[in-house]
């Protein structure tokens, strides 16, 4: 077993603190809505893990088979001895990489960061157990705010895997690739899995499953509002809404109030109304074009050297390098 550490950038209290202050802007805007990061607490780890299985939801499949192909190139080409994964989760594609490059006799040092602490810990303790004598450094902490703050040395292959960059609106997108090309020495790498524009009817299906395992997950934020700002949502009484927005080419999920309420949330001193029907933004999961990766990719810094995708063209990696800006 390897030396495995965690440090700890959002402590609970910190927690509180910026749910507090994001409930505060979100449910008292027109209209109302919530940041995405606050699925996941424990619960909605779970569930997401939950719809990475379901057959609805291609994208983790998808980016599996480009990994799985592409691994031992990637490996190849960066040489990399520290791989960061950012927004990690359970870190299980992950393997793939890692695998190839301790193959190919790099590896050194991992380093993983998740704002969900007990998807972080489980996540590391296997690493820790897989990778031995690899150091495995887990940090609790927030892929918006804490880049500056993580541990790893030079000869690094940055990976914001499963589309998550999607789930950023283009302003924090732009930011957060800059954070990440700030961190990073000329010539270092970043690998990022977005999903592509595909047909909105898969589109839509794939955040509207069957099982209703998506519906739990977005009702998932009501329950984590009620425990950590003693709030008194009734989670039933909203309906799971994905829908695909052509302007902005994404999907958005919303919560949609099947009835008026009255919704106190006490911690911020905040009585909320929801007329019958209201709906409120909880996710954005953008999708995108090859060209627009690119682009954002060369705004922040980072020449794009590789673009893969699965045999349907679903989804996109690419391996950029860091160049001077
Ligand atoms: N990379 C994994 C998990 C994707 S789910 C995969 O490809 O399957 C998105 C992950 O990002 C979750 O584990 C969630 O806890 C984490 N996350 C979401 N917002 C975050 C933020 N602002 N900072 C750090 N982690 C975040
Ligand atoms: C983590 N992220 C990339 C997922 C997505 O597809 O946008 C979160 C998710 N939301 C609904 N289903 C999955």
């Amino acid at each position: 077993m390897s030396e495995v550490d965690l440090t700890v950038h959002l402590t609970p209290d910190d927690i509180v603190r910026g749910l507090r202050s994001d409930a505060r802007t979100g449910l008292t805007a027109t209209p109302k809505s919530l940041p995405p990061k606050w699925f996941y607490d424990a619960r909605g780890s779970e569930l997401f893990e939950r719809i990475t299985r379901l057959p609805e939801y291609y994208p983790t499949r998808a980016e599996r088979e480009i990994l799985a192909a592409r691994s031992a190139e990637i490996a190849s080409v960066t040489d990399a001895t520290t791989l960061v994964e950012l927004g990690s989760g359970s870190s299980e594609k992950t393997r793939l990489l890692l695998n190839a490059l301790r193959h190919h006799g790099s590896l050194r040092e991992i380093v993983t960061l998740d704002v969900s602490e007990s998807a972080l810990r489980d996540a590391a303790a296997v690493l820790g157990a897989a990778y031995d004598p690899v150091s495995v450094h887990g940090v609790v902490g927030d892929f918006t705010q804490h880049l500056a703050l993580l541990p790893g040395s030079p000869g690094r292959l940055v990976a914001f895997l499963g589309g998550t960059i999607g789930n950023l609106v283009p302003a924090e997108r732009a930011k957060f690739l800059s954070g990440v090309r700030d961190v990073l020495d000329e010539g270092e790498w970043l690998l990022l899995g977005t999903d592509l524009v595909k047909d909105p009817s898969v589109l839509v299906q794939a955040y509207d499953d069957a099982a209703g395992v998506t519906a739990e997950f977005n009702r998932n934020v009501l329950h984590v509002l009620n425990r950590e700002l003693s709030a008194d949502f009734d989670p039933a009484a909203f309906d799971h809404v994905a829908l695909w927005d052509h302007e902005e080419e994404w999907i958005e999920m919303r919560l949609r109030a099947t009835r008026p309420m009255e919704v106190h949330v006490p911690v911020v001193g905040l009585t909320v109304s929801f007329v019958e029907g209201e709906e409120m933004r909880t996710e954005v999961s953008a999708k995108f074009r090859d060209e627009r990766v690119t682009a954002e990719l060369a705004d922040a810094g980072f020449d794009l050297k590789h673009w893969w995708t699965d045999g349907e063209s679903r989804f996109g990696v690419s391996l950029s390098q860091a160049v001077p800006r």
